[in-house]
């Protein structure tokens, strides 16, 4: 019962322009549950801008340095497509109630951090969740075990062609030798959480044996190959 309640239906229209000279793709996502929803528009696969729906206002994820384009009164018009998303939504529910819903778990799930560490220097860890339906994940952290909520993002999900969504949430943190993160996902699809783990480590090996090795290899493959080619330049030398 407990499941049923908290299940989240996501109702998702997308309407696509591309023309056909100049490639690029212009995506506006709509998408509604009974608690939650998302209008956002993309470029190419870029945020450009999305209804906060929490804060009540429209957001421009894009850095500085690009151009933002400005969808002005597109925060209204995000909450008017909202109430038809929801009212599309009742009737959808009605017409497929005995029509089992469609759930994908995460097939894909990757902890890393943004940039190369240095120890005491700040730095983002991403945790990247791809491949479900529907929207949305909760992504949970640790440090050495312990939650962490502060410094913790997650963009609005991520519609991808195959009908599926992406998340990353973000973790803002200072790389300290020895801290152990960790990243949990949990979605409706997922019997129980899954967690991946990312460790400060610094002796990561690389200009150690790796390299040296692959390289040894690699030239006694290539030695190998000269010799076995002048064996059979001789031998077809001797033949004719
Ligand atoms: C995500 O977290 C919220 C709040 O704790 C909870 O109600 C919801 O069921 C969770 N969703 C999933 C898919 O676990």
């Amino acid at each position: 019962m407990m499941k049923m309640k908290m299940k989240l239906l996501l109702f998702l229209c997308g309407v696509l322009w591309v023309s056909a000279d100049v490639l690029h793709e212009d995506l506006n996502i709509l998408g509604c549950s009974d608690s939650d929803g998302e209008f956002m528009f993309t470029l190419d696969g870029e945020e450009v801008w999305y209804a906060d729906f929490k804060k009540g206002k429209g957001v421009e994820p894009q850095p500085p340095f690009v151009v933002h384009i400005s969808y002005p009164g597109a925060y209204e018009a995000a909450l008017a497509n909202l109430q038809v998303c929801r009212s599309n939504l009742k009737v959808c529910r009605s017409a497929m109630k005995d029509i089992p819903d469609e759930n994908d778990a995460p097939s894909n799930l990757v902890i890393y951090p943004r940039d190369d560490v240095e120890l005491g220097e700040k730095n983002i860890l991403v945790c990247h969740v791809s491949g479900f339906y529907p929207a949305p994940v909760n992504v949970s952290w640790t440090r050495n075990g312990q939650k962490v909520t502060e410094g913790t993002s997650i963009n609005v999900p991520f519609p991808s062609k195959d009908s599926t969504f992406t998340q990353i949430s973000r973790l803002q943190f200072v790389p300290q030798l020895g801290d152990i993160y960790s990243c949990t996902v949990e979605h409706l699809a997922l019997e129980e959480p899954q967690t991946r783990t990312w460790d400060v480590e610094m002796d990561n090996p690389q200009s150690g044996p790796g390299p040296a090795i692959f390289c040894g290899v690699g030239l006694t493959i290539g030695l190998l190959g000269v010799a076995v080619g002048t064996f059979f330049l001789i031998k077809g030398n001797e033949c004719s």
